[in-house]
């Protein structure tokens, strides 16, 4: 039993932790800045809307339902997509497409960026 109370002692730690960093989001110029990445290099097979067409939507609540937070979202942008040249945005260039995402999915843009660090917080579901 004795080992549990860590275990709790961390998760009360960490509801603590996610309520004091809510602020963590992105900015409106990352979003501004990621629309434009996704007409030119996301669009064509997700969509103007993001609506879906060779690829899936990527608003909506299904979408939301398969991301627990931003960084996997992140994460998974920056490795796989866009699908026909995995890898070929720079790093900001990823941020900035996922905050769009974001912005699409109704998450309200903050003062702070988005990084790798920030957007463990960010839930999407
Ligand atoms: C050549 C077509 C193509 C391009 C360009 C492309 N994607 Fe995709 N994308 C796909 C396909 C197809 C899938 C589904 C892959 C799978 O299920 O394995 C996908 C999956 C995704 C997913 C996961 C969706 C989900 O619900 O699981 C995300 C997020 C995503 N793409 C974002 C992007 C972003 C952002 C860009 C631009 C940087 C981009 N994609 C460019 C075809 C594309």
């Amino acid at each position: 039993m004795r080992r549990i109370r860590p275990a709790a002692w961390l998760a009360a730690l960490a509801g603590f932790f996610v309520t004091a960093v809510t602020a963590l989001a992105y900015t409106a110029a990352q979003a501004d800045a990621g629309q434009q990445v996704f007409v030119t290099v996301c669009a064509g097979c997700h969509g103007l809307t993001l609506g879906g067409g060779v690829g899936p939507a990527l608003v909506g609540p299904a979408f939301r339902t398969v991301w627990t937070n931003a960084a996997m979202l992140l994460s998974y942008v920056s490795q796989n997509m866009p699908l026909s040249a995995p890898g070929s945005l720079n790093a900001d260039q990823y941020r900035q497409v996922v905050a769009y995402l974001l912005r699409q999915n109704g998450i309200a843009p903050e003062e702070e960026p988005l990084t790798e660090r920030s957007a463990v917080h960010i839930r999407l579901r």
